[in-house]
């Protein structure tokens, strides 16, 4: 029996979630599936986002499919999201992006960099500490260097020219690349988030620190039609989490007009990770021809509702 915890967490989440999960029921009859709630929903009917409780839920997964959380920006609420990735050290944020003529992996360093929660507030300033260790530089080069190794190449996002933290990440990429093999190059991030748009064809794998990854994987979003299509893995030695790249919308929640394929995306990812890329694919394809069938969330031009675009999905994939 596989195990896998679902987190709808707050916004779209619950309706996007939904529809991926039942896409997974129907491929992997197998899966035993349980609900974990977490996020800003529960801290207001609770006065608690997650606990350790929580935690100890999610680690007893074999995966985990998630939605999305809202993070208010105060300065006295932590971000739910963080602390999972923490507390189950999801070191690798990879996130694909795939479309026409668009083939490229972001893998984003996940636990550290400008996110290492390291803050204070002081009556006059505000001040957050950027962390880049060599322990969390080096396994973060490895795993992108065994990606690109698979692949073509790998380009390292980097500020190094400014930011001295960037000197040693980008030392720990060079290092790793060379062990591996791998054709390496380095782009200041600025002109990379410009130049990967203009010519996504130079780029395959792309590795970067925190915040940088966080920022490129949505200015990519472009590429391929926009963030409700892209999904992502936040991959640790014990654990794993699924989730798309977009956020909880509050600007479309609860309308039905989500898209929900990021989150379907992202249960193919769970699927490939559990050792399964012949139902991943089958997913995949699903949602292909659904597309070409002209069905679509009103993202894309559309108007089919999430409800809607999921039991398209689910009809093609009964068809296999
Ligand atoms: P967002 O990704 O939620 O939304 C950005 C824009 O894209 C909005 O206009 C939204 O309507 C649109 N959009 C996003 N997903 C879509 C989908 N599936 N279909 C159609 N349109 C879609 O980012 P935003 O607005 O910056 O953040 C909203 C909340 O989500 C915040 O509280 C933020 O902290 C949280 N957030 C949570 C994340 C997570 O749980 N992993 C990631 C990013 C943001
Ligand atoms: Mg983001």
């Amino acid at each position: 029996m596989v195990k896998v915890a679902v987190v709808e967490g707050d916004g779209i989440g619950r309706e996007v979630v939904p529809v991926a999960r039942d896409i997974l029921a129907a491929v992997r009859p197998d899966i035993e599936f349980f609900d974990v709630e977490v996020g800003y929903g529960r801290w207001e009917r609770t006065g608690s986002a997650c606990d350790e409780e929580t935690i100890a839920a999610l680690r007893s997964a074999d995966a985990i499919l998630f939605g999305a959380i809202t993070t208010p920006p105060d300065p006295g609420y932590r971000s739910v999201l963080m602390q999972i990735r923490r507390a189950l050290d999801l070191y690798a944020n990879v996130r694909p992006i795939r479309g026409e003529g668009v083939d490229v992996v972001i893998v984003r360093e996940n636990t550290e960099g400008l996110y290492s929660g390291i803050e204070w507030t002081e009556p006059d300033r505000a001040c957050t500490v950027r962390v880049v260790s060599r322990r969390g530089s080096e396994r973060i080069a490895r795993y992108a260097c065994t990606l690109a190794k698979s692949r073509r190449h790998l380009t390292v996002g980097n500020k190094a020219n400014v930011l001295k933290s960037d000197c040693l990440f980008v030392e720990a990429c060079t290092a790793e690349a060379a062990r591996a093999g791998v054709p390496c190059t380095f782009c200041y991030i600025d002109a990379l988030c410009l130049d990967l748009l203009m010519h996504p064809d130079r780029y395959d794998v792309i590795v970067t620190t925190n915040i940088f990854g966080d920022i490129l994987s949505d200015a990519a979003a472009y590429l391929v039609g926009g963030l409700g299509l892209l999904p992502s893995a936040n991959i640790g030695e014990g654990h794993a989490l699924f989730e798309p790249v977009h956020g909880s919308a509050p600007d479309i929640a609860d309308k039905n007009v989500a898209n929900p394929i990021a989150a379907i995306r992202s249960g193919a990812m769970l699927l490939s990770h559990l050792g399964d890329p012949a139902s991943a694919a089958a997913v995949e394809e699903a949602v292909d021809r659904v597309l070409r069938a002209g069905i679509r969330t009103p993202d894309l031009g559309g108007a089919a509702g999430t409800r809607e675009f999921g039991a398209a999905v689910l009809r093609e994939v009964g068809r296999g």
